[in-house]
């Protein structure tokens, strides 16, 4: 089915939401943030949507079939003048679209904005050690595992490890 990836928009910021509600119900899911813990309201959501994208701050592109949001991609910035050069990357694909390449096309276009903006050198990420399908996708737009946190994460009552990745842009 055809698709459409495009920058997230404040009215997005209902469906953006529902989609980050239905990620994190997936019982297997490999993301360290418990639905209980999913505390952002879409009001919320709407202003964060509102700010982006600017340089100070952030920018998320979302996949879109139908009206409705298949697939996003954040980048957020390190506030500290320090760190504002790095981004942290973000990204996740609805269940029912994933390894049809939707992941790639966010990745393309977050890529190229991250080029655009000079403002952005360093893109980094964690992922769980055992996420191979998102390990290849980002290894395969350039990231390199930087390290291993050991037993970083608790996972259905496991300590398992999870990786740093990164590129520079
Ligand atoms: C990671 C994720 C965003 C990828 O999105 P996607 O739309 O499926 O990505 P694509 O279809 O573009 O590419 C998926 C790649 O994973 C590969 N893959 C799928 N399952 C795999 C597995 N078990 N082992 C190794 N590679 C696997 C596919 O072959 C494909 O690579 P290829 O194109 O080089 O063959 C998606 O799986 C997802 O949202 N997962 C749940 C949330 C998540 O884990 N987010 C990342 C948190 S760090």
């Amino acid at each position: 089915m055809e698709f459409t990836i495009r920058i997230a928009r404040p009215e997005d910021a209902e469906l953006l939401h529902d989609h980050i509600r239905r990620l994190l119900e997936e019982p297997d899911i490999q993301i360290p943030l418990h639905p209980d813990e999913f505390t952002l309201t879409a009001d919320q959501q709407r202003q964060i949507l509102a700010d982006a994208p600017s340089p100070a701050c952030a920018i998320c592109f979302v996949g879109e079939a139908d009206g409705q949001i298949i697939g996003e991609i954040n980048f957020k910035r390190g506030t500290r003048r320090a760190f504002c050069h790095v981004a942290t990357l973000g990204m996740s694909v609805g269940a029912a679209w994933r390894n049809q390449g939707v992941g790639s096309r966010l990745m393309t276009e977050a890529m190229a904005w991250a080029k655009s903006t000079e403002a952005v050198t360093r893109i980094e990420l964690f992922v769980y050690a055992s996420n191979h399908a998102a390990i290849r996708l980002y290894e395969r737009f350039g990231f390199e595992i930087e390290g291993r946190r050991r037993q970083a994460v608790r996972h259905h009552g496991e300590l398992v490890d999870d990786l740093i990745m990164a590129r520079l842009v």
